[in-house]
């Protein structure tokens, strides 16, 4: 796969955050990384225009508004994605579902006939069905089942790490 035009689109949010107390690089964001140096695939983070709030409770406040509305909040800046054949797709859980901001990110892009491989990063939840979901969101693509997820604490950790790449190198990376 490594001559295929690979694109690393992810969400992730900093400050404070569940288990892991405050930090400047999100968790999910670390994933994102590894996998843009292990593939020298190109990066798009999902920006929000409106900032979520830097504490815990208060984003999960307003996560909880956003999903009880099916909100699709806007994020900054836009990129082209038709250039490229695999997309990794990385986010975090919140309430057992995709942040609504990466449904917006889905609503605005033609993901048909290119690979999505999934990767997220929770604290119990597992993917919480999202790979299938988004199966179900982009019926034109070649969503990969077995995508990769940890908790947050572990995507902070050099074991975590390892076993990330061990994924990557399982699919052909
Ligand atoms: C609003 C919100 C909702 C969350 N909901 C869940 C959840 O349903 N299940 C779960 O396992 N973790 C949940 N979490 C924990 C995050 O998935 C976890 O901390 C993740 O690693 C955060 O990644 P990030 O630093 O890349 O944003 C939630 C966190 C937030 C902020």
């Amino acid at each position: 796969m490594q001559d295929k035009k690979i694109l690393v689109v992810y969400f992730s949010k900093a400050d404070e955050n569940y288990n892991v107390g405050e930090i400047e690089v999100g968790n999910t964001e670390l994933l994102a990384e590894e996998i843009i140096k292990r593939t020298g695939a190109d990066e798009f983070k999902i920006e929000p225009k409106a900032p979520y709030p830097k504490g815990y409770q208060e984003t999960v406040d307003l996560a909880t508004e956003e999903k009880a509305s099916d909100a699709r909040p806007e994020y900054l800046n836009e990129i082209d994605i038709e250039k490229y054949d695999t997309i990794f797709l990385g986010y975090p859980i919140w309430w057992s579902d995709l942040p609504m901001i990466v449904y917006t990110f889905l609503d605005n892009h033609d993901f048909s006939n290119k690979t999505v491989i999934p990767f997220n990063t929770h604290e119990g939840s597992g993917n919480a069905g999202t790979y299938e979901d988004l199966k179900v969101e982009l019926p034109e693509s070649n969503v990969i089942g077995d995508g990769f997820n940890m908790t947050g604490m572990s995507a902070r950790t050099e074991e975590g790490i390892k076993k990330l790449n061990d994924w990557l190198s399982s699919l052909g990376f």
